[in-house]
């Protein structure tokens, strides 16, 4: 009878230990981009707001940037650059005709989903941002990932290489 509650609780320690470290490997697994090694944040669909965007011709995409409360917060307070910590996600769909109304246009099929992620220490050699570009969940190639930085350094280096801004 006693030794029922001594083995119990045991069992129950060793059942959790082996859902942590499952836990663990499902994360260890997702994949994560070249070069940076970032990978898509749990969670990031209900992330806040920053801007919409529209891409005309060739790409013709409806795109959406979320920011993590971090993120929300500098663009809040308007201060650059962005700390430590900052994940900002891009999403973006094919522009499609709304089968309900002439004039409108809704998003269509998903095409990427794109993360930066600030750290300031291991990001040096690129602002400070790591880069990861994913499409139906999995990082594209290294050759894409060459590309990234030097567009928003080209562009935007005085935002902090952050091209959207909080939509009024
Ligand atoms: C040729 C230029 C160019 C390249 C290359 C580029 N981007 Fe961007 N990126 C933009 C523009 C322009 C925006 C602003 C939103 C929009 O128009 O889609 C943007 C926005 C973003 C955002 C939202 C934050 C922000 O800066 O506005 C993320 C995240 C992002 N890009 C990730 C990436 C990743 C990851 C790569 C490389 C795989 C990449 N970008 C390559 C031009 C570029």
């Amino acid at each position: 009878m006693k030794t029922r509650w001594v083995v119990l609780p045991i069992a129950l320690v060793v059942l959790g230990l082996i859902a942590i470290t499952a836990a663990d490997d499902a994360r260890a697994a997702r994949p994560a981009s070249p070069i940076y090694g970032v990978t898509v944040p749990d969670g990031y669909r209900g992330w806040e707001l920053v801007a919409p965007a529209r891409e005309a011709a060739r790409f013709d995409e409806l795109r959406v940037v979320l920011g993590n409360d971090i993120a929300v917060r500098a663009y809040r307070q308007g201060s650059l650059p962005f700390p430590d910590g900052s994940v900002l996600v891009k999403l973006a769909w094919k522009e499609v005709q709304s089968p309900d109304f002439a004039s409108a246009t809704i998003p269509g099929a998903a095409t990427t989903v794109q993360v930066m992620v600030k750290d300031s220490k291991r990001y040096a050699a690129s602002g400070g941002w790591g880069f990861g570009r994913f499409v139906a969940g999995v990082p594209t190639d290294e050759a894409q990932h060459r590309t990234c930085f030097a567009c928003h350094q080209a562009r935007v280096q005085g935002r902090d290489y952050v091209f959207t801004r909080l939509a009024p």
